[in-house]
Order: structure tokens, then C-alpha cells, then sequence
């Protein structure tokens, strides 16, 4: 079975159930900023699981995008993939365990045409909080599974979500194809990942809402949430050993193979690269197409981005593909997918203009990796040294993008080596701070990338020239923090502003705006962007490649952004508010009109 024959199967079956057939949400969620990417089909639908009025009623099917990246190092393997889609189906509130477990049952078997033998499924074993789910366990006897493959399993196993810190969540019972190996033995079950059961199905039964003390407080009404994953069961029907050699990835690795001139099975290597290369260039033409898409940044869904665009020019270089090979697989896609998710073909221009875009910033950033590379090798050498500590190597890779394994190959050439293990120590402590970083941001409501909260970034930078030509170059950025209303900046300065100063900053800014500037952003050095005057924090956080912003002649700071394109969009300005914050620094809160 194709992968488009699976997915029409799938929504007529749940159609025919009386499901209203929704389209797929955007990749970026709206509903939770507690996660970065939609990682499950229940995800956008999690105001509703809560109890919310959906407006096509309480039965509902769809195909959803989603995008995980946790596992972004082991994409390569036959199986991990940073984008997939998941079908599902949905009861808010209508039909439990019974209907979702006889339906999944009948798809298989009839639909999908899986001999019962080869089924085996898991049902939660029950804990303090949940208890043991017999009701299911016999749903699947009656239809015709045996009891002997009827697992119970902990929560580890079957429970699922919620999908970000909070949320919606339950027991599951999973479903799993039995290859028919047996290298453990009879003890084996769906619990272990010896490769006999592949897991194809999952249904929750979401009664639970984890709440922020990580209790799980009983939900109002009983749902359903489901989730097949598309590539891996088309996979599994296809009988193939990795969803790369299904008719998903088969049209690109084929292009990948002509491009590079190399075959697909020659050696270990040029499969992984090909798998890297055909899955995160897949997973950034889905994110840069999405209608709320994101381009490469510096942070959050932009900096995912932008690592997997980098990693898949990197593997591109080893298998000596062309400069247009990006392009032309971006478009094999959108061509692929562009009768299931129309906003590719809308998109495409963006699409390509982005990735190009972001390929020539990553070829200017490897030139000068290589510069500080020779540097450093050259100072420990004179040194009579002939290792690269972990924190350089950790520098090289976090400041210019410059891969480990490119240092470790550099470093053999001058017969030096890399610690390997203190750079993975340095990468630790790194992520760990950044997703805390993360999970402070998200808490304190940050998350927010409306082209509203743009506008109000680049009103900042307005603000903080202003300030600076009425009150004078004793005005330094003390904080700043952005709602959706409006902006709050605190800046050193040691006494109230007067009205007719705040009336001076305001008209400043609206000149600004009525001027309709447009807000320029260029990779910089530190040490260049300072020399032509850009304003900003200078501290050794930015690393030595920072993003300057600069508004004609008035504005140019040193920021992450994002940004509105052009002062215009601002509309106009107004100061609501300027107060002390703390001994020295004041306080503004301003609006610009929606
Ligand atoms: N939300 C469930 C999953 O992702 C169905 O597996």
C-alpha cells in the first residue's frame, strides 16, 4: 500500500464513523507554548480535550504534521525521522474504550488486511494513579486477540502525554505488528526493543489533565486521542526494513543518487548521509512552507531550523552534491506533497529564497571556523600541546557552527586531538541551561512570535535611540520584556523624565515610523558591529557572530530579534507609562496602535 492510499483509507474509514475529517494544524502550536513544534495529531486539539466546543462536533479525523527533533543525532538510522505525519481520531467527550478499540481492530485487520496472528497489543497495568485496564484488555479478547497476547505494561510504557509540561493525558493500549522473530525468547514483550514488535497504533484514553504541581486531576468528559504513524506503518506494510526504502523517501533518495553519483547502498556511510540529507531537508521545507512557517534564527523553532538545514548541507558536502542539490530536492517535495498540504506549492518561493539563504550564511560561517580553527591549533602547538579541549571544541561549534567531527578531522591532519568526552560535557551543561532557559522563557509567556510582538521589538529599538538623543548617552538598555500589548524597557537614569521629555521621545519615534524605514538585519562580528556604532549588550553571550538591526540612520543594535520588516507596520507610538524600577534605572511601558 502507497502512502497516499493510506492515508484516504484512514479518513474515509473514520469518516464513515461519523468523524468530521479536520485539516492538519499548523507546525507551529498556537494553543502551547510549552513545546516548540506540534509533536502529536491531539495537539492542536488540546483546548478541546479540555472540554472546549469544537466546531465540527466531537468526532473528528485528520493527518497531522509533526515535527520531533529530540532525537535529531540518531536520524540516519533506518527509522528516526525529525518530521512525520500522524492519523488519528478523536472522541471529545462522545465514544470510549469499546468503539475506539473495535474501530482500530477492524482497520487493521480488514482495511489494512493484517492477519490477526501478527497482532499483539499492550494495555496499562494499572498504578497510584490509574487503576489496572482490564475494561480494555477484554475489548481485544472479544474481538479475537489472544489473551497471551494481551500484555499489561506500567506506566512507562502505556501512558501517554501530556504533550508539553502540562495537559491532557491517560493509559494507552498500543498495537504491534509481531515480525515473527523471536531472539529473546517467550519472555519477550511489546516492552522490549529487540525488534520483534513494531509498534503501529496507539490508542489513549485521555481522562487525566496533568497540572503544574504534576498531579493528574480527572478530566469533565472521557476522550480519545489515537495516533498511527504514517511512515513507520507504511513501512511495516511495504515490508521494508527502513522507512527511507519506502515510497516516501524512495523519489528523493533516487534524486540524491543521481545528484551526488553515488549509490544509495555503496558503503554505511553514504546511507547515512543520504537519510540525514532526505529527512531534515524534508522537515525544513514543512517548517519554512507552514503558513505560521519560521525562518533560520538564533532561537527557538528558528535555531531548530537552522540546525537541521546546516546538518543537511554538511552531510551534502561528504557526498559532493552540487550547490543546487537543496533546491532540487525542496522542490521534489513540495511537488510530492503538494495535493496533501497545499501551503507548499503557496509557500515555495519562500521555501527556496530561506534555504539558499541560509546555505550561504552556514559556507561564510565554515570559513571563518576554519580561520579560528587554525588559530587555536597554531597557540596549543606552540605550546607544545597537541589536544583540543572540550570547551574550544564546544566554542567552534557552538559560535560557528562548526561541527565536531569537522574539528576531530582537522585536528588529525596536524597529528592533534580532540577531547571528545569534556566537549560532550560542555554540550550538556550547555543544553541543560538552555532548556531551562527555555522553560523560564515559555513560563513567563515569551513564546510569543505574532508579528504583533515583532513590532513592538523594533518600537524598542526606536524607543532606545530616542532616548538616548533627548536624556543623552546615560541611557543603557537595563531590561526589556515584551507582551503581546505592549513593551516595558528599563534604562539607567537617575531622575523622573520630564513631560515635555516623554513628549519629545514619543514625537522622535513617530518620525521614525512616519519615515517608513525599513529594519535591516546583517550577521556582524562584535568587534565590527561596535566599530560602526551598533548599541546593545556586549557581553560574551553573543559569541563573536551576532545579528545587527539596523533602522536607517536611526537605530543599529546588536539583537536577536525577530523584527517587523519596515517602521511603517508600527502605525504609531505612544508612552503609557514612566516610573521608577529600581535606584538609577526607570521604567517605560508603551503601545503601538494593533
Ligand atoms: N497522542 C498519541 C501519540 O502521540 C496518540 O502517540
Amino acid at each position: 500500500m502507497k502512502a497516499n492510499e493510506l492515508r484516504k483509507k484512514y479518513l474515509d474509514f473514520f469518516k464513515a464513523q461519523g468523524h468530521a475529517v479536520i485539516p492538519s494544524a499548523s507546525l507551529i502550536p498556537e494553543n502551547d507554548p510549552t513545546v516548540l513544534f506540534t509533536t502529536a495529531g491531539m495537539h492542536p486539539l488540546v483546548p478541546y480535550l479540555l472540554g472546549a466546543k469544537h466546531p465540527a462536533g466531537t468526532r473528528l479525523t485528520d493527518v497531522q504534521k509533526c515535527v520531533r527533533t529530540g532525537d535529531i543525532d540518531e536520524v540516519g538510522d533506518a527509522s528516526h525521522l525529525t518530521f512525520f505525519e500522524m492519523l488519528g481520531n478523536w472522541s471529545l467527550g462522545d465514544y470510549f474504550k469499546k468503539e475506539a478499540i473495535t474501530w482500530s481492530y477492524t482497520f487493521l485487520t480488514k482495511e489494512l488486511g493484517i492477519p490477526v496472528e501478527k497482532l499483539a497489543v499492550s494495555v496499562f497495568a494499572g498504578d497510584e494513579d490509574c487503576p489496572r485496564d482490564d475494561e480494555s484488555a477484554d475489548i481485544w479478547a472479544e474481538c479475537g486477540i489472544p489473551r497471551d497476547r494481551i500484555f499489561f505494561l506500567p506506566k512507562k510504557n502505556n501512558w501517554w502525554g501530556p504533550a508539553g509540561i502540562t495537559g491532557p493525558c491517560g493509559p494507552d493500549t498500543e498495537m504491534f505488528i509481531d515480525n515473527g522473530k523471536d531472539p529473546c525468547g517467550p519472555d519477550c514483550s511489546p516492552a522490549c526493543d529487540c525488534g520483534k514488535y513494531l509498534e503501529i497504533w496507539n490508542d489513549v484514553f485521555m481522562q487525566y489533565n496533568k497540572n503544574q504541581e504534576g498531579k493528574f486531576e480527572p478530566l469533565a468528559q472521557r476522550n480519545v486521542d489515537t495516533g498511527m504513524g504514517l511512515e513507520r506503518t507504511i513501512c511495516i506494510l511495504q515490508g521494508k526494513k527502513s522507512v527511507y526504502e519506502t515510497d516516501i523517501f524512495m523519489p528523493a533518495i533516487n534524486l540524491l543518487e543521481s545528484l551526488s553519483g553515488k549509490s544509495y547502498t555503496e558503503s554505511e556511510e553514504v546511507t547515512k548521509a543520504m537519510r540525514i540529507v532526505a529527512d531534515h531537508v524534508r522537515t525544513s521545507v514543512f517548517i519554512l512552507g507552514d503558513d505560521r512557517g519560521v525562518t533560520p534564527s538564533n532561537v527557538d523553532q528558528g535555531y531548530v531550523l537552522r540546525r537541521l538545514i546546516r546538518r543537511a548541507v554538511r552531510f551534502g558536502m561528504k557526498l559532493g552534491l552540487p550547490d543546487t542539490a537543496m533546491a532540487s530536492l525542496a522542490k521534489l517535495y513540495i511537488e510530492q506533497y503538494r495535493d496533501v498540504y497545499d501551503e507548499l506549492a503557496r509557500n515555495e518561493e519562500k521555501v527556496l529564497k530561506e534555504l539558499k539563504l541560509e546555505e550561504e550564511r552556514f559556507s561564510r560561517t565554515l570559513e571563518q571556523g576554519l580561520k579560528e580553527f587554525e588559530k587555536v591549533s597554531f597557540f596549543i602547538q606552540k605550546a607544545g600541546g597537541n589536544a583540543i579541549n572540550g570547551k574550544t571544541a564546544f566554542r567552534l561549534y557552538d559560535t560557528f557552527g562548526f561541527p565536531v567531527e569537522i574539528t576531530t578531522e582537522l585536528a588529525a591532519e596536524r597529528g592533534m586531538t580532540v577531547d571528545i568526552d569534556a566537549y560532550k560535557k560542555a554540550f550538556a551543561e550547555h543544553q541543560q541551561k538552555s532548556q531551562a532557559g527555555a522553560e523560564q522563557k515559555f513560563k513567563g509567556g515569551l513564546a510569543d512570535h505574532s508579528e504583533q510582538t515583532a513590532k513592538l521589538h523594533t518600537a524598542t529599538h526606536l524607543l532606545h535611540a530616542a532616548l538616548r538623543k533627548v536624556l543623552g548617552e546615560e541611557v543603557a538598555q537595563r531590561g526589556s520584556n515584551i507582551t503581546a500589548e505592549r513593551l516595558r524597557f528599563d534604562f539607567s537614569f537617575s531622575r523622573p523624565m520630564t513631560k515635555e521629555e516623554i513628549a519629545e521621545v514619543e514625537k522622535l519615534v513617530n518620525e521614525a515610523i512616519a519615515r517608513k524605514i525599513d529594519v535591516v538585519c546583517e550577521e556582524s562580528t562584535v568587534e565590527k558591529a561596535k566599530s560602526e556604532g551598533a548599541i546593545g549588550l556586549f557581553e560574551s553571550k553573543y559569541g563573536d557572530v551576532v545579528k545587527v538591526y539596523t533602522i536607517g540612520d536611526v537605530s543599529k543594535e546588536i539583537c536577536g530579534g525577530p523584527h517587523a520588516n519596515n517602521t511603517g507596520d508600527l502605525v504609531s507610538f505612544k508612552i503609557t507609562k514612566e516610573q521608577s524600577s529600581s535606584s538609577g534605572v526607570r521604567r517605560i511601558k508603551a503601545i503601538i496602535s494593533e
